[in-house]
């Protein structure tokens, strides 16, 4: 039997390519192979976010490209793939194929073509067991086209996914034991299939049977409309949690990104949010260093993440990428002084993470066991309805079960559940 190995860099968007490729390379008489070495078919899967993602995924192909063995075929996909095309196949020999992520889409219809000679005659194809938490992308692309931001660029036309497709996906993924199932898009709440807005195919997708959990992610501020929180509140399978990027704390600076919000009208939806959903999270992005942000600028962001308390938030320094908006902006900051930026920020938002989930001890919360973890092989994890996670130590399988917790403990991004009877064998 032939094999693959993919390694993924980026977002969920690109966690979810990865397992679509997966799932079509074992339905093919592909297995997947441990590790990278013994592979038939090695795949990069790339980001193009900030150029810090483009080095790491550059020197894993350059990595792989070294050590390949005879036969064995390298692919790069995904976002990078898409921006440079076949320049990485001069950059770095023994590339075989690139793949952008636009044509990721039409993977399982052109993927016979890219296999070539290395395509299969097993009709023995099993298809790989999925997860008890999965991903489904219900759109494609960007048209905001924030001033920063390469994925407008690498991700094509913004496009939601027909309903019905997406219902029998998702029924497909009950029916293998799926519990969970994550909607994805850039802008995951401006998908529209004629009258099905995101609310309707919240509802939509809450009497798919088996499914137990729903989460979706990312929320764009714009579209996140009272209807939506309404419906999240209402619908006891939708966790309670929204990842909400700010991106910054100066709607100054916010005009100039093209968030097409004040930091007001954020403030309003999360008021909104917090109001109508109980026990909710509210995560979300934030970006320290955008061309001609000023250290006055940078302190309303602090101001605005004191003021909210997300429960967590991803972190970044502003990184200039070629053909947008911002690069050819007034006012680089220093990258020292976007390093300064950012862990005066981290430190900050470190605290609140950490008192967000010691609040959290002593309650029990509903934990949906998703997997065994790496590490430490006897704990199992888990998330609570919002976007914590719980450990706890047990023998027994617990996958895609859903049971009280309560919390003993936190470690200060993960909580640390009290062993449950049934793990006491
Ligand atoms: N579609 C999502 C974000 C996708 S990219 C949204 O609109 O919120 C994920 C995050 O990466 C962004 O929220 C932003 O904070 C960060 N990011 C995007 N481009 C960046 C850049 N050029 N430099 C630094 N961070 C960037
Ligand atoms: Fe990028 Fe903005 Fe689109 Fe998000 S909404 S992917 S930040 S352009
Ligand atoms: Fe995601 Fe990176 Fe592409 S964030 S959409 S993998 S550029």
């Amino acid at each position: 039997m032939p094999t693959f190995f993919i390694e993924t860099f980026g977002c969920q968007m690109n966690v979810a390519d990865s397992d679509t490729l997966a799932e079509l390379l074992s339905m093919r008489g592909y297995s997947a192979a441990s590790d990278a070495g013994s592979a038939d078919l090695v795949v990069v899967n790339t980001c193009s976010v900030r150029e810090h993602a483009e080095k790491r995924a550059k020197a894993r192909i350059a990595h792989y490209a070294g050590r390949k063995a005879a036969g064995a075929a390298l692919w790069v996909v995904g976002c990078m793939a898409e921006r440079m095309g076949d320049s990485l196949r001069s950059e770095i020999r023994g590339v075989d194929q690139v793949i952008g992520a636009t044509r990721i889409e039409h993977l399982s219809h052109d993927l016979d073509r890219y296999l070539g000679e290395l395509a299969s005659q097993s009709d023995t194809a099993v298809s790989a067991a999925p997860g008890v938490s999965m991903f489904l992308p219900i759109m494609r692309g960007c048209d905001n086209y924030c001033a920063y931001c390469v994925v407008p660029y690498v991700r094509g036309r913004e496009h939601s996914i027909a309903k019905s497709v997406l219902l029998d996906k998702a029924r497909r993924m009950a029916r293998q034991g799926v519990k969970e199932i994550t909607l994805l898009g850039q802008n995951v709440n401006s998908y529209r299939d004629g009258d099905t807005d995101f609310a309707a195919l919240l509802r939509l997708m809450h009497d798919v049977e088996g499914i137990v959990r729903i989460r979706f992610t990312t929320s764009h501020p714009k579209d996140c409309s009272e209807k939506l929180v309404r419906t999240v509140a209402e619908l006891p399978k939708l966790c309670s949690h929204f990842h909400l990027p700010i991106q910054s704390g100066s709607s100054r600076i916010l005009e100039r990104m093209n968030r097409t919000y004040t930091c007001d009208d954020y403030l309003r939806r999360v008021d909104t949010i917090r109001s109508l959903v109980a026990d909710v999270d509210i995560t979300t992005d934030i970006m320290v260093g955008f061309p001609a942000e000023t250290d006055d600028d940078f302190r309303q962001t602090l101001s605005l993440v004191d003021l909210v308390r997300f429960t967590s938030a991803f972190m970044f320094a502003y990184s200039e990428r070629d053909g947008t908006a911002a690069a050819s902006m007034d006012g680089q900051v220093p990258q020292q002084e976007k390093k300064r930026r950012l862990e005066e920020l981290i430190t900050l938002q470190t605290a609140i993470t950490k008192e967000c989930y010691a609040s959290m001890v002593g309650r029990t919360v509903d934990v949906l066991f998703t997997e065994r973890q790496k590490r430490r092989d006897r704990a199992w994890m888990g998330q609570d309805a919002g976007c914590k996670r719980v450990l706890v130590r047990c023998e027994e399988s617990l996958a895609g079960t859903i049971l009280p917790m309560k919390i003993a403990r936190s470690t200060g991004m993960t909580l640390i559940g009290e062993r449950p009877a049934q793990c006491d064998s």
